[in-house]
């Protein structure tokens, strides 16, 4: 098994290879001036399996993937692993108004043109690998966020909305403390409105997981609630830290105790490392 890391993911890629104790090769990628994506991986061959770990978001990562793909094929891989930390088009999962694509499916099916196995983890929606015809399993970073944060006295694991209720749950049953879920409703792309917290938070500290972070808002949102419920400290864990635009210094600027994420994007406050999962994953015979 030989670990490639594309240009998103270096890091990870590197520790993936680290635990797996297996080869790792960094993919030389450059845009030519004309911004089209050139990639070269510096190997004479690839003899069995060659796990590719990029992101495809944003799109000049995706287009870096097909190329990454094609270049392990042509030295040779006779199975090709992707491991995606973060699958852009996630979200739209589906036609909501007519004459939308289904961005999801889309990039699921031109990424199987040329792969034969695929993880993902926290993906917006599980059943979006069902468009892979190859195997595929999404993970779950639950286990790396409890460990994070046990010993650092979290009374409440919270979600912000029901859809998250599984994640709060089962970060919490992990570090031992009990788990509930806010009640969001989006108003915008941008804008979100948390009913007022009804658990009981006075005095307490208060971790609350989601998969993504991507403008912020409904942290902000949410910490509004829990402080005005007289929370002690809101703490923040998610997945995947998008933080568009300044979304990162808004929170970290905020009374936010902690702002954390996974690795699976790179960034300043990416310390929870998923790589022991996707490593333990890929032991596995699936
Ligand atoms: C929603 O379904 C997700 O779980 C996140 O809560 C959402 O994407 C976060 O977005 P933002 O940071 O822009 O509020």
């Amino acid at each position: 098994m030989i670990v490639v890391g594309g240009s998103s993911s270096r890091e990870l890629a590197k520790e993936l290879a680290s635990i797996l104790d297996c080869k790792y090769v960094q993919a030389a990628s450059m845009r030519f001036p004309d911004g089209e994506c050139y990639t070269r991986i510096d190997e004479e061959s690839i003899d069995g399996e060659a796990v590719i770990v990029q992101n495809t978001y944003p799109d000049t990562n995706m287009i870096e993937m097909f190329l990454l793909q094609d270049a392990v094929r042509q030295l040779g891989a006779e199975k090709i692993t992707l491991v995606i930390p973060y699958f852009g088009y996630a979200r739209q999962d589906r036609v909501f108004k007519p004459g939308e694509a289904e961005s999801a499916k889309v990039m699921c099916k031109h990424l199987n043109l040329n792969c034969d196995r695929v993880l993902t983890i926290d993906l917006h929606k599980e059943s979006t690998l069902d468009h892979f015809t190859c195997p595929r399993r999404d993970l779950k970073a639950a286990s790396a966020i409890a460990e994070y944060f046990e010993n650092k006295n979290i009374d409440l694991v919270l979600s912000p909305d029901i859809g998250a209720a599984g994640r709060a749950k089962d970060v919490g049953d992990r570090m031992g403390v009990p788990h509930d879920h806010l009640e969001k409703t989006r108003l915008s792309g941008s804008d979100v409105r948390i009913a007022p917290a009804t658990m009981d938070c006075k005095g307490k500290s208060i971790l609350i997981v989601d998969d993504m972070i991507s403008t912020g808002g409904t942290i902000v949102a949410a910490k509004e609630a829990l402080m005005e419920a007289g929370a002690k400290s809101v703490s923040v864990a998610c997945t995947h830290g998008v933080f568009v635009n300044n979304a990162l210094e808004r929170l970290t600027g905020s009374s936010l105790d902690a702002v954390l994420c996974c690795n699976t994007l790179e960034n300043s406050v990416s310390h929870i490392s998923v790589a022991p999962i996707f490593a333990k994953a890929l032991k596995e015979k699936w």
